[in-house]
């Protein structure tokens, strides 16, 4: 049966390309699809009588030889249609102008974060969605049980409920992950930054999604300090803002810096006065700090060698002050009138 598809096909075509008439291109279809005794439909018909297994191969296969002879029938139809005729080509006709595609806010502002930190010499690395329990907090000195896990209200990957402890897997809630396992692989010194999704089972509101976006850094080496750190993030802040924004640090507390900062930037919206979106005149941007001693224990180094920084940043966070958007949940909305400003 195959070999009559593909003999049936064969022929098919070859009347085709002879063809010189309309009235010669109608007769052709009537004996190939015709009703009654059309040679490909009597072949079509018949698949009906053959098993399952049969019927299926030889159906799409069937189907692809109808699909091709009909393209054909198409095409000899307009060249029959031209034929005779004068083509003429109006080359000042007005044509519409094909529609460019752009770039996300949040890609703009991820592209731009990357630049500066590449020309401050960091390499970008990037992780997984789906990421280890132990990565995202045992080897980050945050054991089962901690209280500080709160601070990441993580969703958990159905069908690991049972898994050991450290073999437990999450939609990642920060970008941290990628401290330790870029340690394992790497001796410092070295300075990395790690674009990446997070996800939060939180509530949201105009600057709190459950999905956003976050960039991490880090640097390793031996003799690093705050101030290395303070610098960095003061040079990032400023090629990025220009010098019209201010930066607060303030000490915070995560259980893998230590000491532990998080970096506040004024807020573009209501200069410094607290509005909807900021509260207070400033709004977070980041969490940082001197990265603890245990996490370098956990991925191995010799105990007090290394010192270095990390900081993990809201890219989110960022878009909305560089493109004046209010609200966080209309960077992820999809928005046609949003996303055509860019
Ligand atoms: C962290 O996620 C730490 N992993 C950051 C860190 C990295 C600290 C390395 C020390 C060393 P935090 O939960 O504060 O920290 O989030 C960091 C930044 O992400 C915040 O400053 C903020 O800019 C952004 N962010 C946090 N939660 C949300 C949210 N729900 N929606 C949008 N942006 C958020």
């Amino acid at each position: 049966m195959s070999h009559d598809l593909q003999k049936i096909k064969n022929e098919a075509l070859a009347e085709l390309a002879k063809l010189s008439t309309m009235h010669e291109l109608d007769a052709f279809v009537v004996n190939y699809f015709g009703r009654s005794g059309g040679k490909l439909n009597t072949v079509l018909r018949s698949l009906k009588d053959l098993g399952d297994q049969e019927r299926r191969s030889l159906g799409s296969e069937a189907n692809a030889v109808k699909v091709e002879i009909w393209k054909q029938i198409d095409v000899k139809r307009n060249e029959l249609k031209n034929a005779g005729k004068k083509q003429f080509v109006d080359l000042t006709a007005a044509t519409e102008r094909p529609r460019l595609g752009h770039l996300h806010p949040l890609t703009l502002a991820r592209r731009e974060m990357e630049e500066i930190f590449k020309g401050l010499g960091f390499a970008v690395m990037e992780g997984p969605d789906i990421e280890s329990d132990y990565y995202t907090f045992e080897a980050l000195n945050i054991p089962v049980e901690h209280p500080a896990r709160d601070m990441w209200d993580t969703f958990h990957i159905k069908g690991f409920e049972n898994a050991a402890e450290n073999r437990k897997m999450v939609l990642k809630p920060h970008t941290s992950p990628m401290q330790v396992k870029v340690m394992e692989k790497h001796e410092p010194p070295f300075a990395v930054i790690v674009p990446g999704r997070v996800f939060r089972h939180e509530a949201t509101d105009a600057r709190h999604e459950h999905t956003f976006d976050q960039l991490e850094g880090f640097l390793v080496d031996e003799n690093v300090t705050l101030a290395n750190l303070k610098w960095i993030l003061n040079e990032f802040f400023k090629q990025l803002f220009g010098e019209k924004i201010e930066i607060k640090l303030r000490p915070s507390y995560f259980p893998f810096t230590e000491p532990s900062i998080e970096v506040a930037v004024s807020c573009i919206f209501c200069s410094k006065k607290g509005c909807s979106v900021c509260h207070t005149g400033w709004l977070e941007m980041l969490g940082a700090g001197m990265i603890h001693q245990k996490v370098f224990e956990f991925a191995g180094y010799p105990k007090d060698k290394y010192s270095g920084f990390a900081f993990g940043i809201g890219i989110s966070r960022i878009a909305m002050l560089k493109y004046d958007i209010p609200d966080i949940r209309m960077l992820y909305q999809n928005d046609q009138r949003l996303l055509n400003q860019f």
